[in-house]
């Protein structure tokens, strides 16, 4: 019997994020090659007319999942029954400028939206932020929507996680599939923590640490960890414009691994909301490894942490505080 279909939100969808993301959802990419979907789309009024072009390519590309589609400027038409949000709305930063510099912009749109979203979505709605600065957005949707509950609240990480397995896939010249169990821990800018301590390889011979193949430490704690953290930026210098097409597939990872759930031994990395795990302090939304199953994630527990990867857990804990506080005075 055919599935029901699925309400997914894409707020700005006239983006070129949400350009390289609708199709992929309609695909069934995001949630599965046998699961229907609606697409709800907003955008602002400014973009109504490209967003209405949007949805004119949906028909034509005659997607046989896409039951349908929703194109509005109106949040509360646009989250009525919305079983997945995924939150691109907002501006994102130019060349030579920390994702943080677009803070006071881009919380206002969260805190507003979250109430559409707690008033109209359907119950147990999951919501991925994907707008920057990501977690931060995602705490003030959390804290202005407090019916929703913390589980259900996320943010998009999981492109530096990529973004990690390619760089050790290239450095090792293996499948990026083989490589696995990366860690992004903290907040996705560059303060964030790609780790390696646990991430293996398959090999014919089995799996093989990432840190025993590599054998070069010097490089896997200096060129490594600031070349993930730095390739939002050298991408926006190579493109003139931010990631977009990493982006919305790394969105769609996210989502379908929260949903259908992570093989057993794998971990996948989500920003959540901190329970103060690996003594992170909570009430941050924090990048950790997770492991998902019956659409929930947990957080993978026991990992030993060594000095090096402790203070930089710290760190980009530290600067999330620092941003939580900063978001909260825009708001004021
Ligand atoms: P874009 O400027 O191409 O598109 C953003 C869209 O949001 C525009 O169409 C704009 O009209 C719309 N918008 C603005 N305010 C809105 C509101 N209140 N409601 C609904 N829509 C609204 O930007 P983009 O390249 O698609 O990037 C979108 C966001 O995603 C940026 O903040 C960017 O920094 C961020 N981003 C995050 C990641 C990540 O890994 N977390 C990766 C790439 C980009
Ligand atoms: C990215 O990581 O590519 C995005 O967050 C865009 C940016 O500003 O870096």
């Amino acid at each position: 019997m055919a599935k029901d279909p699925v309400r997914v939100l894409v707020t700005g969808a006239a983006g070129q994020i949400g350009y390289a993301l609708v199709p992929m959802i309609a695909r069934g990419v995001m949630l599965g090659a046998d699961q229907p979907v609606i697409l709800h789309m907003l955008d602002i009024p400014p973009a109504a007319e490209a967003l209405n072009g949007v949805k004119m390519e949906l028909v034509d590309a005659a997607f046989p999942l896409l039951k349908g589609v929703v194109a509005t400027t109106d949040a509360v038409e646009a989250c009525t029954g919305v079983n997945v949000a995924v939150m691109v709305g907002g501006f994102p930063r130019k060349e030579g400028m920390e994702r943080k510099d677009v803070m006071s912009k881009n919380v206002s749109i969260y805190k507003s939206q979250a109430s559409a979203l707690e008033k109209h979505a359907a119950p147990n709605c999951k919501v991925l932020v994907v707008a920057n600065p990501a977690n931060t957005n995602a705490l003030i949707l959390k804290e202005y929507a407090p019916s929703i509950p913390e589980k259900n609240i996320s943010c998009l990480t999981r492109l530096d996680h990529n973004r990690a397995l390619g760089q050790i896939s290239e450095r090792l010249n293996v499948q990026v599939s083989d490589v696995k169990n990366v860690i992004i821990w903290g907040n996705h800018s560059s303060s964030q923590y790609p780790d390696v301590n646990h991430a293996t390889v398959a090999t014919p011979a089995g799996e093989k640490p990432v840190r025993e193949l590599v054998a070069d430490d010097a490089w896997l704690n200096g060129e490594f960890i600031s070349t993930v953290q730095q390739r939002g930026a050298a991408i926006i210098k190579a493109r003139k414009l931010s990631s977009a097409l990493s982006a919305a597939s790394s969105a769609c990872d996210h989502i379908r691994d929260w949903v259908l759930g992570t093989p057993e031994g794998t971990w996948v990395s989500m920003g959540v909301y901190s329970d103060g795990s690996y003594n992170v302090p909570a009430g941050l939304i924090y990048s950790f490894p997770v492991a998902c199953k019956n659409g929930e994630w947990s957080i993978v527990q026991g990992l030993p942490i060594d000095e090096f990867s402790r203070k930089k857990l710290d760190a980009t804990a530290e600067e999330l505080s620092e941003e939580k506080a900063l978001a909260y005075s825009c708001l004021t």
